[in-house]
C-alpha cells in the first residue's frame, strides 16, 4: 500500500494546501487516513493533483470519512445517488454555487465537508474560491468576539428556495436550523464563525432588521483575500474542503464553455459552540 506518508504544502499562511505522495485510489491506510484528517482540520481545504479516480474510487474515498448526504435540487451520477454533478453547459448563463456559502447549514447537522473531482473544464476560469472562516474570527477585535461567542443564528434554505438558480427545488419547503455563532472545530478545537450569506438569516432571538448590519459586516469580513485561496483546477484534481470552518465560491466567468465536476458530500455532527 502507498500513500504512508503524506506531503502537506501549504499554499499560504490562512488556508488551503495540496497534498502529495497519496494516490487515492489506492486503499488508504488507517494512519494516512489520520493524516488526511488532520492535513484537512488545519488547512480547511486541501487538493490533491493527478488523480483520475473513476466515480467508484471517489465514492470509496469520501466514504472513509463518513457517510455520503442525500442530494437535493441536481443530477446525480448514474450509479451513485450520493455523487452530484455540479455542471454548466455552453448555453448556460449561471453556474452552481456561485456565490459565498458553506452547504446546506440549514441542516441541524450541516455536512462535514465535501469531496470534488474536476471532470472537464473550461479553457480559462472556472476556479473555486475558498475562504478560511477561523481566520477571519482570529483577525475580529476582541469586542466583537465577545459578543459574537454568545449568539446563536437561524440558517434557512428560504432564499435559496425563493431565487431563480440553477437548481431544481420545485416543490421544496424551506428548512431551519439554529447553530452557534462561533463554533469550536472538533479536531484543531481552534474557534471559527459560522454564518454565511446565502443561508445565514438573523441571530436567534434578533429580527432579520436588527441583525441585518452585523450579519452583512461579518459577510465582507470574511471575504477578505488574506483569508482566501483561488484554486486553479486541472482535471482529475480532487479538492475536499471542510465545510464547517471554510466558505467556498465558484467563479462564473467561462461563459460559452463546459465545466463538470463531481461532487460526494459527507454528513457531519451537531456543531460544537466555542
Ligand atoms: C459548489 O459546490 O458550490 C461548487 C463548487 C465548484 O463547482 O467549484
Amino acid at each position: 500500500m502507498r500513500n504512508s506518508a503524506i506531503e502537506v504544502r501549504p499554499i499560504n499562511g490562512y488556508i488551503g494546501a495540496e497534498i502529495g505522495n497519496i494516490d487515492l485510489a489506492e486503499p488508504m491506510s488507517e494512519q494516512t487516513l489520520v493524516d488526511v484528517r488532520q492535513a484537512l482540520a488545519e488547512h480547511g481545504v486541501i487538493f490533491f493533483r493527478d488523480q483520475n479516480l473513476t466515480a467508484e474510487q471517489h465514492d470509496a474515498f469520501a466514504r472513509r470519512f463518513g457517510t455520503p448526504t442525500d442530494i437535493n435540487f441536481v443530477k446525480t451520477v448514474d450509479g451513485y445517488a450520493n455523487m452530484s454533478v455540479v455542471s454548466k453547459e455552453e448555453d448556460e448563463l449561471k453556474n452552481i454555487g456561485g456565490g459565498w456559502h458553506a452547504d446546506q447549514t440549514y441542516y441541524e447537522k450541516p455536512p462535514f465537508g465535501a469531496v470534488l473531482v474536476a471532470r472537464e473544464l473550461p479553457s480559462f476560469g472556472g476556479d473555486t474560491l475558498f475562504s478560511s472562516m477561523a481566520a477571519a474570527y482570529d483577525a475580529l477585535s476582541d469586542g466583537l468576539k465577545e459578543t459574537l461567542d454568545g449568539l446563536k443564528a437561524v440558517h434557512s434554505n428560504e432564499k435559496l428556495l425563493r431565487s431563480a438558480t440553477r437548481l431544481n427545488t420545485a416543490g421544496a419547503t424551506p428548512q431551519y436550523a439554529t447553530h452557534p455563532v462561533v463554533i469550536r472545530h472538533p479536531v484543531t478545537g481552534r474557534k471559527s464563525l459560522f454564518v454565511n450569506r446565502a443561508y445565514t438569516l438573523r441571530f436567534d432571538g434578533w429580527s432579520e432588521e436588527d441583525s441585518e448590519p452585523l450579519l452583512k459586516h461579518l459577510f465582507i469580513h470574511g471575504q477578505r483575500p488574506e483569508f482566501q485561496v483561488r484554486f486553479k483546477w486541472s482535471p482529475g484534481t480532487v479538492g475536499f474542503w471542510d465545510n464547517i470552518q471554510v466558505w467556498h465560491y465558484a467563479a462564473n466567468d467561462y461563459q460559452g464553455q463546459r465545466r463538470v465536476m463531481h461532487r460526494v458530500a459527507v454528513q457531519g455532527e451537531a456543531l460544537i459552540p466555542a
